[in-house]
């Protein structure tokens, strides 16, 4: 997603996307996004600092026994693409070496990509920024404005194929229907992957281009994990409020997963975030949906949902829509107890506290074996209390009210809990 100039202005070359994820053939997968807006100021690079920090995070993730996924970028307004050594979190040999190092303790890595744009190096003879260099001695991804799309207000000298996608104001959007920029992007996404270690990616500001243009990146790369940022609006009602049925917001996200060809692809499960922080305000009876299920992505494509419960945009320093601060527990003994694939933020994870009781929600995940197409029955969803069995294996309470009634048989005990939320497991 887009962001507000000024930060864009403060992290310009530094900000490089970092994603760390677990996963493996079985959908038991778990995400970890490792990077916020002010990841650059991080002593001694982020880098260096995640290496130090490997065993807390395979503590929380490894216990799924799947690979842990990594992500770079060359920053959010990126230039030369080929040149890792600018950023702020670290250079290119400390990147590989902590790639290396998750990859020691089975952990992948994936690259936030991000492509819809891209910050020329040069102005043109008429004082336009439009002249692009790679960062490699010869000529690959030296572009110029006839890759530039033609509408483009902001560059009005491109003179590239029309937008097929939403513009970035602050810099060239790329004409992703040229082949060269699709065989350029591809090969320099296939050096991350070759090169640099990477696994997969994550799709950034996906509703910059259309479905078919990311459908040939996935094709052109086959990675084995990838993640699109397609960030749409919920419906507002009358009262400012998520309006209870947001079908049409997740229908979006689910055919621009088919329509960039599924497979291994996934998208960040917005439609749950909006409704789940309405819900944790004293509205917990938005979390079904009329066919009983739950009410977001993972109601309908359980499998290519990837939950969380805010990122660099929506909370940590930007706060565009950030989940209630008091009630992120809830959020997380939601999305890590449902179906779908949850994630991890970096912020909730080392800046805020959360490890360890994140840690034993996603160590419960794991012994039952509870996956992203696990099945979940609702058994409670009142203003203050909701309550769900997933797999017949796991209950999970959220919400203030205390009276749970009979809704906890005997054969199952307490797991975890915490400020308004607690899990319980079947005894073997
Ligand atoms: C994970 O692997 C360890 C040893 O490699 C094994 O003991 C454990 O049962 C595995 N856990 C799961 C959930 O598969
Ligand atoms: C970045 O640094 C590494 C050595 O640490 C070097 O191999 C690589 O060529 C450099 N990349 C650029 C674009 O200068």
């Amino acid at each position: 997603m887009m962001s507000p100039v000024v930060l864009i202005q403060y992290c310009v070359i530094f900000v490089a996307g970092f994603l760390v994820t677990t996963l493996s053939a079985a959908p038991t997968l778990l995400l970890f996004q490792g990077f916020n807006w002010v990841s650059c100021n991080k002593q001694g690079g982020l880098y260096n600092s995640l290496v130090n920090s490997i065993d807390d995070l395979a503590a929380a993730l490894l216990k799924l026994n799947n690979s842990m996924y990594v992500t770079t970028v060359a920053g959010y307004m990126p230039g030369r693409l080929y040149d890792l050594n600018a950023s702020t979190y670290g250079n290119e040999e400390e990147l590989k070496s902590l790639i290396e190092s998750f990859k020691n303790k089975g952990i992948k890595a994936i690259a936030d990509i991000v492509i819809n744009h891209r910050t020329a190096e040069k102005q043109d003879e008429r004082g336009v920024w439009c002249i692009f260099e790679g960062g490699t001695p010869d000529d690959r991804l030296d572009w110029g404005p006839s890759l530039i799309c033609k509408d483009d207000i902001e560059y009005s000298d491109g003179k590239g194929n029309a937008d097929t996608g939403e513009p970035f104001p602050p810099a060239p959007d790329i004409d992703h229907l040229n082949p060269r920029v699709q065989n350029e992007l591809s090969d320099w996404m296939n050096w991350l992957k070759t090169d640099i270690g990477f696994d997969g990616w994550r799709f950034d500001y996906a509703r910059g281009y259309s479905s078919s243009i990311t459908k040939v990146y996935m094709t052109k790369t086959s990675p084995d994990f990838a993640v699109g940022e397609y960030w749409n609006s919920v419906a507002i009602g009358p009262d400012g409020k998520p309006e209870y049925n947001q079908d049409k917001h997740r229908n979006e996200i689910m055919n621009w997963v088919h329509e960039s060809g599924g497979g291994s692809l996934t998208a960040f499960d917005f439609t749950t975030k909006f409704i789940l922080q309405a819900a944790v305000e004293g509205e917990l009876w938005r979390l079904i949906d009329p066919n009983g299920k739950p009410p977001g992505l993972i109601g309908i494509l359980p499998g290519s949902a990837v939950t969380f419960i805010d990122n660099h945009d929506t909370g940590s320093t930007q706060k565009i829509s950030p989940f209630p601060s008091d009630k992120v527990m809830q959020g997380y003994a939601y999305i890590l107890t449902h179906p779908g694939i949850p994630s991890l933020f970096y912020d909730h994870f080392f800046d805020w506290g959360l490890k360890d009781e994140l840690t034993k929600l996603s160590a419960v995940r794991a012994r039952n074996e509870i996956t992203a197409t696990s099945q979940v029955k609702i058994l409670a969803y009142e203003a203050e209390l909701y309550v769900a069995v997933i797999e017949e294996k796991v209950i999970v309470k959220i919400g203030p009210k205390i009276d749970l009634g009979n809704l906890i048989p005997e054969n199952f005990k307490l797991a975890t809990s915490g400020d308004q939320y607690a899990v319980w497991e079947k005894l073997p």
